[in-house]
């Protein structure tokens, strides 16, 4: 028995479809590491979700900039146990690909690419000791054809959708369930991030309703929605080229969308230096803050309290809390207070 608490880890939790998953694993009991840039934004997450018997951890990390190795570190160090890890953090940028900016492609590439793999390598290492855990990939249903004037991203949510099903099969008799995830648009600021409008489409609370309903039903894909469904099947009928040149003429209707109705985005759209208009700066230093409950120090920990189980997957194990400062937390004392 190692006494730890066991954890649900969501990457981009600060907003979004993250935030409303960890709002849905809440809710199901799981305690949650949040991760993303932006530390404000994940406090702030933080006392939306708090609740009685729930630890809540938050780390900033950014995935663009050797993030992954550094929040994986930190979660060893913490000796918090990753019994579910949701891989969502992600971006995406509408143009045509040669007049992007090259930055800003090779972000996406490592954002949801690069520290996915890592990631998912340096968690599944623990699940395998514990022979049980489980991975959500938030791919798209970009993953399913070229989109043009938006290739980068397209094709690194095919990468995760394919690397997702392989993981799948590798992993299903280790008792570790690897699920890809694949909604459709949905109404989040990752639109207006790409430069291509205003969200639009699902909610990420429908999203995310979606997503644990098929990890309870232990779905190796959830496409969300079902005319999203009923497109992903259409494509594996339509040749190749046909389809390409479909999501080519949809993201143009985007882009004049997003442009008020004139004339197709032009390239590059994306803000100076690869940030999306109204990002948080890079974390400097480390790259990794654990933000304590109320602000700095940088290095707390919460609660002691059992948490719920949730449908096989939950945490499992003597829920005695860790404490490497020492502190023991709120949770175990009640409802976590907002910050
Ligand atoms: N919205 C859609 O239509 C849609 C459709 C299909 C799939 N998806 C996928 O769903 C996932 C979530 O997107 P969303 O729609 O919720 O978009 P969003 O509202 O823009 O949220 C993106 C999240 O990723 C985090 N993030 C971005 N860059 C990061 C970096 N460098 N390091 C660490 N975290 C970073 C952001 O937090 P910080 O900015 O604070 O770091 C934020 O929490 C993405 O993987 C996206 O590709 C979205």
């Amino acid at each position: 028995m190692s006494g730890r608490r066991s954890y649900a880890l969501v990457t981009g939790a600060s907003r979004g479809i993250g935030a409303a998953l960890a709002e849905a694993l809440a809710g199901e009991g799981w305690n949650l590491i949040l991760s993303a840039r932006s530390g404000e934004d994940l406090e702030r997450q933080r006392a939306r979700l708090a609740r009685p018997g729930i630890a809540i951890q938050c780390v900033t990390a950014d995935l663009r900039a050797g993030g992954a190795a550094q929040l994986l570190e930190e979660v060893a160090r913490q000796g918090w146990e990753v019994d579910l890890l949701v891989n969502n953090a992600g971006l995406g940028s509408g143009g045509e690909f040669a007049g992007l900016e090259l930055g800003r492609e090779l972000e996406e590439v490592q954002v949801n690419i690069a520290a996915v793999v890592e990631l998912t390598h340096g968690c599944l290492a623990g699940m395998r000791g514990r022979g049980r855990g489980a991975v959500i990939q938030v791919a798209s249903t970009a993953a399913y054809q070229p989109v043009p004037y938006m290739a980068t991203y397209a094709a690194t949510k095919a990468f995760v959708l394919h690397f997702s099903l392989a993981l799948h099969e590798e992993m299903r008799k280790q008792g570790i369930h690897v699920m890809a995830l694949c909604p459709g648009p949905t109404r989040t600021n990752f639109f207006q991030a790409a430069g291509l409008g205003p969200g639009r489409g699902e909610t990420a609370e429908g999203v995310a309703r979606r997503a644990l309903a098929g990890l309870k039903a232990r779905r190796a894909v959830v496409v969300s929605g079902g005319n999203n469904r009923a497109l992903v099947a259409a494509v594996r009928w339509l040749p190749r080229r046909v389809v390409t040149q479909l999501a080519a003429r949809m993201m143009k209707s985007w882009q004049r969308t997003a442009r008020g109705g004139r004339a197709a985005l032009p390239a590059g759209k994306i803000g100076a230096k690869g940030r999306e208009p109204g990002s948080p700066e890079p974390a400097s230093g480390s790259g990794v803050v654990v933000i304590p409950k109320g602000g700095p120090p940088p290095e707390s920990e919460f609660g002691a309290a059992p948490a719920k189980r949730s449908a096989g997957l939950g945490p499992r194990g003597p829920q005695a809390g860790v404490s490497t400062s020492g502190t023991r937390g709120a949770a175990a004392q009640g409802p976590a207070p907002t910050t």
